[in-house]
């Protein structure tokens, strides 16, 4: 006999979607209950995104989960773009009046974790064979096995927040879904080093020879990424021939600016696409993050969109489950679609503007909007505006 446990929202998946959604529903006076597959210590290690949005960093502190943000985050006011013999500051706050903040995924995570263990959230960790139930009812249910004993939660609504590879998306049928989809000819090979950064901001780097970024995680440790071709074998890559190639396309010696190469502590090589599934919701089940849309990584929008679908989805179940009120639900898809399309198109325009191909003509087309940006304020003000991230209502 399965152990039967009832809530207001079954949360599929403890990644920074669900683990919000957690904490704002907590805050909306809503019930939840978190299945995730993995084991806590697998999800709070894995190094993703790195730069949070003015609103995201906004939202957080609102929730009050700020203070480590405010004391060990680093706020940029901007980044650089660069492409060979030019390096050009885009100061968002000039611009737009709004920061980023260099704040690591897994320290959101940290943070989420703390959180919600001490409000004694119920997550239930390496839940096998989850599976999902009578989605276009009222009273929908996900079942899972817990160690060897089945486990089935009833619930109001199902917040799918369980990444691209969870089951979530694939439930909502096949007529209602309709999915978009743009895979890129290059991946990143991304690199963690305890190194001080050579920069006070990020430096994003056309490269005749492929993109390259300097990132941060902290004033000693440096995240770095190399465009290299889809299927590269990260052993093709020896720490001295990373360090060579970043430093040609960083330009080392240009200007007197200097790389300082060091230790690599992680190495990996991530494929990029954008994938968007719609709608975002259907009967009781509600997408969120990853589950719903992937962006390629140029841009850093991954983390905050996710961030911004759970401020939206909170209140939206807030009012179904409190008060019955179906509207704020049924409207969600769309409005959290808005800014994820807009999200869409940046990480597209900044993956394409600054990746290099084959193709001549493309380089020369990039190489015009570069300078376009460099030396228009209209041009840098609507980069700077999608960057540094537009208001959660957008
Ligand atoms: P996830 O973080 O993927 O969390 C989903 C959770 O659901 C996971 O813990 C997963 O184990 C769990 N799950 C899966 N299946 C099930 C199931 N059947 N049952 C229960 N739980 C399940 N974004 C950026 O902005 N900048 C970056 O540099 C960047 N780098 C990235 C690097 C990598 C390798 C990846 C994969 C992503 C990167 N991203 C980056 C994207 C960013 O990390 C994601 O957008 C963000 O993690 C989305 O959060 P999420 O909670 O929606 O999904
Ligand atoms: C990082 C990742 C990004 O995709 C980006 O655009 C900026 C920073 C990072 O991992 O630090």
């Amino acid at each position: 006999m399965a152990q039967t446990l009832r809530t207001d929202v079954v949360i599929v998946g403890a990644g920074p979607a669900g683990m919000l959604l957690s904490h704002l529903l907590e805050a909306e006076g809503i019930e939840s209950i978190v299945v995730e597959t993995r084991s806590q210590e697998y999800v709070a290690s894995r190094i993703r995104a790195g730069i949070l949005e003015h609103s995201s960093v906004e939202l957080l502190t609102e929730a009050g989960l700020g203070a480590r943000i405010e004391r060990e985050g680093d706020e940029h006011r901007g980044i650089y773009l660069q492409w060979p013999h030019e390096r050009h500051h885009l100061d968002f706050v000039d611009l737009t009046g709004r920061s980023v903040w260099v704040y690591g995924q897994t320290e959101v995570q940290k943070d989420l974790v703390a959180a919600r263990s001490a409000a004694e959230q119920e997550i239930f960790y390496e839940a096998a064979e989850v599976t999902l139930h009578d989605l276009e009812s009222e009273r929908p249910a996900v079942t899972f096995t817990a160690g060897d004993e089945p486990v089935r939660i009833e619930a109001r609504a199902v917040a799918g927040c369980d990444g691209s590879f969870g089951p979530c998306r694939a439930a909502v049928p096949d007529a209602v879904r309709q999915t978009w989809e743009r895979v890129y000819p290059y991946s990143w090979l991304g690199v963690l080093a305890d190194v001080a950064p050579s920069t006070d901001e990020l430096i994003y780097a056309w490269h005749p020879d492929g993109f390259a970024m300097h990132s941060m995680r902290s004033a000693t440790v440096s995240r770095l990424y190399l465009q290299v071709p889809n299927g590269t074998p990260v052993d093709q890559w020896s720490d001295d021939r990373i360090w060579q190639a970043l430093a040609t396309r960083l330009g080392h010696g240009q200007d007197g600016w200097e790389l300082t190469p060091g230790p690599i502590t992680d190495k990996s090589v991530l494929p990029m696409r954008s994938h968007v599934q719609t709608p975002m919701s259907h009967g009781s089940l509600f997408l969120a993050g990853d589950a719903a849309h992937i962006v390629p990584p140029t841009g850093a929008k991954g983390l905050n969109l996710a961030i911004a679908d759970v401020a939206l989805l909170a209140p939206a179940l807030g009012a179904l489950v409190r008060r019955g009120d179906e509207g704020p639900a049924q409207a969600y898809s769309d409005t959290a679609l808005r800014r994820v399309w807009r999200c869409t198109h940046f990480s597209w325009w900044m993956t394409t503007m600054l990746h290099t191909s084959d193709d001549p003509f493309d380089a020369q087309l990039q190489l015009s909007q570069l300078h376009w940006l460099a030396t228009s304020e209209a041009g840098r003000t609507g980069l700077a505006e999608n960057y540094a991230g537009l208001p959660i209502g957008f």
